[in-house]
């Protein structure tokens, strides 16, 4: 058995890398560029019945910015401390386009012993619930549910959905739950204080594994314009959000059980932050940005570097699982350290 096999509720990967959800997933030739990385699976870019979302995609607008707040070109050399602000929609495919390019995407994903993941966005429950039944009979092996993009606030009303209260999570997972047996991963926004309950939420209504946690929205002010940068609020997120989904991931873990699978998403661009992220809590862990951004090798360097480190560690992945999570400590717990803060401060 490889050192890189995971076992994320029913569904085994070769490895816990999963190239998440984004533009670069919408035409098959890119979910193929994916699945031939070796990825242990992909999600393709989301869908879901509402015209208002696919329109959004037409109207969407991308940029990349450095440490200092500016725009800088969008290629494969940017820093690693670059990242994407935005605002995106929904695969322009109709529905039925998306499902019978997805359900032949899986199968080959099949051969390549990997898997490709439908992923529908929550807009309102009797046609999520009937997506995911098509899914289902569509041959599709796995199913994600997005119930919290960052843009429910800002988009049109009912084309996508933030969810905020734990009571709606159980309401829309049970009902998907309940009309298909599919392994059913589960979404969910960072953009709370309650992300562990929400992940609670969705698990306990049958969630097999958690996904966690979407990007947030920002304002980004344009000093030269005095506008905000493309015109409004964005989704932001970047390599800059890893700890903050290391946090969520240690205290879902806690909150869920060990035994409850979680996926890391938000700021992973590397094999280390794919061990970060397990180390965190993570089962498995998605890239989506920095991929669309410097391309699909990057899913092939992160998967060698990953594979390196375990070697390095004489340790198997399953084994990195929840390691720095379970030995978090209190700060009462801390050795004591007399006026070591004077050694933070400017000298005189
Ligand atoms: C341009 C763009 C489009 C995205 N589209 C989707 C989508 O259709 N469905 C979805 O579930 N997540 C979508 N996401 C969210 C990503 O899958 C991911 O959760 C998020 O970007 C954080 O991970 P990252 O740091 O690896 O990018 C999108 C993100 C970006 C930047």
């Amino acid at each position: 058995m490889s050192q890189s096999q995971i076992k994320v509720g029913r569904v085994d990967l070769k490895n816990p890398l999963i190239a998440g959800s984004a533009e670069h997933l919408i035409d098959a030739d890119g979910v193929r560029r994916a699945l031939h990385t070796g990825v242990g699976a992909v999600v393709v870019k989301s869908t879901n019945r509402s015209e208002a979302a696919r329109d959004q995609l037409q109207r969407a607008e991308y940029m990349l910015l450095d440490e200092n707040w500016r725009s800088i070109p969008w290629n494969a050399q940017a820093p690693a401390n670059a990242f994407v602000a935005c605002r995106s929609g929904l695969t322009p495919q109709s529905f039925d386009a998306w499902l019978d390019q997805t359900a032949q995407l899986d199968r080959e994903a099949k051969m390549l012993e990997s898997y490709t993941v439908a992923s529908l966005i929550f807009d309102e429950i009797d046609s999520t619930v009937q997506m995911a039944r098509q899914v289902e009979q569509a041959g599709i092996r796995v199913l994600e549910l997005n119930i919290g993009t960052p843009y429910a606030s800002q988009a049109a009303k009912g084309a996508v959905s933030t969810e905020l209260e734990p009571r709606r999570v159980t309401e829309i997972v049970a009902a998907v739950r309940g009309a298909v047996s599919l392994p059913l991963w589960v979404k969910i926004t960072g953009q709370s204080e309650r992300v562990p309950e929400l992940a609670d939420a969705a698990s306990q209504a049958g969630g097999e594994a958690i996904v966690m946690a979407g990007r947030l929205l920002g304002l980004i002010p344009d000093v030269d314009t005095f506008e905000p940068m493309l015109g409004t609020t964005l989704g932001v997120g970047g390599f800059w959000n890893l700890p903050l989904t290391c946090q969520w991931l240690a205290l879902a873990r806690t909150r869920l059980g060990a035994d409850k699978p979680l996926i890391a998403t938000n700021g992973a661009q590397s094999g280390l932050d794919i061990a970060r992220m397990m180390l965190a809590g993570a089962f498995a862990v998605q890239m989506s940005s920095p991929v669309m951004l410097r391309g699909f090798e990057l899913l092939s360097q992160a998967l060698s570097e990953f594979e390196s480190y375990l070697a390095e560690k004489k340790i198997s992945a399953p084994e990195l699982i929840g390691r720095a999570a379970d030995s978090r400590k209190t700060f009462a717990a801390m050795p004591l350290r007399k006026d070591n803060w004077r050694n933070y401060i400017p000298s005189a």
